[in-house]
């Protein structure tokens, strides 16, 4: 039998998702939700979805669905997660997966409660080139793996409505952009989990009421650390979203461009692998990892696998998130 998909939200990425549904087999999309009719309705046109709703209620009440995508501003996805979750549908639901922690650990109850899985789309665990790095690193290439740096900073823009009112955002570039950056840093490392985090997060580029700057210091329960950056309209970073460089004992590695470089210092070489992916890439965030990233969420469902990223790697992302504003406001490192 087919499996029915919905929407909740029809902006940017609810339009990705859709295209990677359509292009799996066996799904059928079947409900597009949102308050605003013509936003919907040209979302349903483009999509050949048949019913149309102005709330996640009112879609529950409705039945025939099997799995919801939840793709609203950040403060709608705890809520319309729960609902649907309560209702015995699946969620992928997107990143940051809430405001804060504290509503995470009730989407995660909700999940474990009803049996119904919850996905959390960071999706840079489905890019072709974190997976290439992640292999070197897993087969010891890299040695053990003491530091990362990565980035979640968008050059000279940043977004607006609703991205910068912390109402609806719960934060600003550290939730939307950082936690990309962290997210990869914790696939790459194989999931350690945070025992420290200091952080120092302002607003220096802009008058809006969220974060747009951030460097984060993650320690790991490995040994290992990450600095992460997050930023809106910065004048420079040293690489594109998701961009990270892993130092290991033996060797270097990063995505973006994606290689490796093996000193051999007996002979004062370096030898440098490179990945053989372009770079730039045409697009940074191409629609493959999306389609992948759907292909796994659907996968999970027929063949009842927990997702990972599921709940709790978005939890964790949430609570670093939480703590990184709490290290920033008390100036002292939180410890987890
Ligand atoms: N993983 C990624 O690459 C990626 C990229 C972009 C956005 N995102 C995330 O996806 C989410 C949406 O971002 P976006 O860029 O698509 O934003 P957007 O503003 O383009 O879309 C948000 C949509 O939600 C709709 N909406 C608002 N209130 C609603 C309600 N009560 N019920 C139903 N729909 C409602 C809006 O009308 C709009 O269609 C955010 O959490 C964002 O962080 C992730």
């Amino acid at each position: 039998m087919s499996l029915r998909i919905a929407f909740t939200g029809t902006g940017h990425i609810s339009h990705i998702h859709a295209q990677a549904a359509g292009a799996q087999d066996d799904v059928e999309l079947v409900a597009v939700v949102n308050h605003r009719p013509e936003s919907r309705g040209a979302f349903a046109a483009k999509f050949g979805i048949r019913r149309q709703y102005d709330s996640v209620d009112a879609m529950l009440a409705d039945g025939d669905v099997d799995a919801l995508i939840v793709s609203t501003p950040n403060y709608l996805h705890a809520p319309q997660t729960i609902a649907a979750l309560n209702a015995g549908i699946h969620v992928m639901v997107e990143k940051p997966m809430s405001m804060n922690a504290t509503e995470a650990k009730e989407m995660k109850a909700a999940s474990q409660a009803s049996g119904a899985k919850l996905m959390v789309a960071h999706c840079w665990r489905f890019d072709e080139e974190a997976h290439w790095l992640k292999r070197q690193i897993d087969a010891g290439r890299l040695g053990k793996i003491l530091r990362t740096r990565g980035y979640g900073v968008h050059v000279n823009w940043g977004p607006s409505s609703w991205f910068v009112e912390a109402k609806y955002a719960g934060g600003g570039a550290l939730a939307d952009m950082g936690i990309h950056a962290i997210d990869t840093a914790r696939f790459l490392l194989g999931d350690p989990m945070p025992r420290s985090v200091y952080a120092r997060i302002s607003t220096d580029y802009t008058e809006y009421d969220v974060d747009d700057s951030g460097t984060i210091i993650i320690g790991w329960d490995n040994g290992a650390a990450s600095i992460v950056e997050s930023g809106w309209w910065w004048p420079h970073a040293d690489g594109p979203e998701a961009c990270t460089q892993v130092y290991g004992q033996k060797a270097f590695g990063q995505i973006f461009p994606t290689r490796l470089e093996i000193p051999d210092r007996a002979a004062e070489k370096v030898e440098v692998i490179d990945a053989g992916f372009p770079h730039p890439r045409e697009e940074h965030c191409p629609q493959v990892m999306y389609d992948a990233q759907m292909a796994y969420f659907i996968d999970c469902i027929r063949n009842d696998k927990a997702p990972n990223p599921g709940f709790n790697e978005g939890l964790v992302n949430m609570r670093i998130v939480d703590a990184a504003l709490e290290s920033s406001r008390t100036g002292q490192a939180v410890n987890l």
